[in-house]
């Protein structure tokens, strides 16, 4: 292979830390996964453990750079993407997380939120940050483990600790202690971070009860993050891209002007329409939150979040042996004529947008004695198109007509899920040839700040082309599919009644 240059995006992901190597033409000439462990110690509660995410990152990082040594390709810069909100709290001295990490499908902190709700705390948590007000962002973790935590706040005040998102942790850990940062995109989904103002918001820290003191600097996507030092990954390279994983997916997959929208079907599944530099409130229990941006100001988005999609996959594999593997899945699905009625609604740890609802658990509906594998495997993939739908719905509610969808992660390699997808949203689904857009986008972040890349224009070579799915369904049909996920959302969310 000729020599040449390429950008690392490391991307630390719910289940696995990666790295990539990018080229100039946005093709991977390297990469490096490790799986990492999932912590289920309560019903609700999830953690990682972060010293795990660290070392994993750091080995696949090592791996990486020899593997580009092999192959010839120089690195000249790094770029993080993470899994969001997922919050670690750390020893300023020695860099030991003082607890697991709590990760953003975490709800041990809903009673906290719904005392919040009901001292009307709300209304100006959405206004200020863009979020609702709910477990899954990172700032009544950050409370509950300075208040359990034996010793942490008062640890806290004396300015011992310092906390973050793994973005942060991860550039903690790179530049030996020196850099405490993160980035705007990861800032705004701490629910402490004023969109509007672009600064840590000091009613809300007040609110959520979290000392200032703990919290890292905030820079642009694209900005000098600190040096990875050479005695910590065997060689000196600039951070200087960084973008929590759906706004990365989003930049990756082109989104740069108002009105673009993506879904990334990864763990969970976000849709995001890019807003522009309006911040756009939402009616229908979507979010308002920053988005990327390669210069110029602050552009925003509006994000509709599901916390399962591939995890449904996940769990028919690993907790149900329904499947060895995912791609079983696609088969098992397509010999069926339908779902018979069968509906699998996996409110695990609740549910995300549009219910916002952290008491509901999962469910499977309308089973019969001939029910079998197949059918519990296809209610399962289709309930992550049906909860797209109720997305999407919000999303029209909300004025953003979405004509058609493009989608990237893992999950959207399914092919019998992606024309299930356009047939329920009655929507082209486009697919890019790209699928890991989340790794790409923070490369490309990565790259604009060096002069790898140009500018949007320039990233634009990047982009790989798009596989079409065209709606198919007869609308009657769908019409009663649609009406009998209805009815089991609203069985799993009896006590909201
Ligand atoms: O907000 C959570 C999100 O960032 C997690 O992404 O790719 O791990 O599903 P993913």
């Amino acid at each position: 292979m000729d020599s040449g240059q390429v950008i690392l995006a490391i991307d630390c992901g719910t289940t696995s830390c990666r790295t990539l190597a990018f080229d100039h033409d946005g093709q991977i000439l390297a990469t490096e996964q490790l799986a990492l462990k999932q912590y289920f110690p309560e019903d609700g509660w999830v953690e990682h453990d972060a010293v795990e995410i660290w070392l994993n990152t750091l080995k696949t990082i090592r791996a990486t750079i020899q593997t580009c040594k092999d192959i010839n390709q120089l690195p000249v810069a790094i770029g993080i993407t993470n899994q969001r909100e997922t919050l670690v709290v750390w020893d300023r001295k020695t860099g030991a997380p003082i607890h697991k990490a709590l990760v953003w499908q975490d709800r041990r902190t809903a009673e906290f939120c719904k005392k919040l709700t009901q001292e009307g705390k709300g209304e100006r948590v959405q206004n200020a940050t863009g979020l609702l007000l709910d477990p899954y962002f990172s700032a009544s973790k950050i409370a509950w483990i300075l208040d359990n935590v034996p010793g942490a706040r008062a640890r806290a005040d004396k300015g011992e600790l310092v906390c973050g998102t793994v973005d942060s942790y991860v550039i903690w850990n790179l530049t030996g202690g020196k850099s405490h940062l993160t980035d705007e995109t990861n800032a705004s989904r701490t629910s402490l971070y004023n969109i509007h103002d672009g600064k840590w918001d000091e009613e809300m820290l007040e609110i959520f009860n979290v000392p200032k003191s703990l919290l890292p600097d905030v820079l642009p996507s694209v900005a000098d993050f600190g040096t990875a030092a050479a005695d910590i990954i065997g060689m000196s390279l600039p951070i200087c891209g960084v973008a929590g994983d759906q706004q990365a997916a989003s930049f990756g997959q082109g989104c740069f002007e108002a009105g673009m929208s993506k879904a990334t079907y990864g763990t969970g599944c976000f849709a995001l329409v890019n807003t522009g530099n309006t911040p756009v409130k939402s009616s229908h229990k979507l979010l308002t939150t920053i988005a990327c941006r390669s210069g110029g100001d602050v552009q925003y988005a509006i994000e509709g979040s599901i916390f399962i999609a591939g995890a449904v996959v996940q769990w028919m594999k690993e907790r149900m042996e329904l499947v060895e593997a995912s791609g079983e899945t696609e088969e098992l699905a397509a010999a069926l004529e339908s779902n018979k009625g069968v509906y699998l609604v996996p409110a695990f740890t609740g549910l995300g947008a549009p219910y916002w609802d952290s008491e509901a658990r999962g469910a499977i509906f309308g089973l019969r004695r001939e029910t079998g594998k197949r059918t519990i495997v296809r209610a399962g993939l289709e309930s992550v198109a049906y909860q797209t739908r109720d997305l999407v719905s919000a999303l029209n509610a909300d004025g953003y007509e979405l004509k058609s969808l493009r989608v990237d992660g893992g999950m959207s390699q399914n092919n019998w899920l992606m024309q299930f997808l356009s047939d329920v949203l009655n929507i082209p689904v486009e697919r890019s040839s790209t699928i890991e857009s989340t790794a790409l986008g923070v490369a490309m972040l990565a790259g604009l700040y060096i002069g790898f890349w140009k500018d949007e224009q320039d990233l634009k070579k990047c982009l790989g082309t798009t596989k079409a799915f065209l709606p198919k369904m007869d609308d009657e049909i769908r019409q009663q599919q649609l009406a009998g996920w209805d009815i089991a959302v609203k069985s799993v969310r009896y006590h909201a009644e």
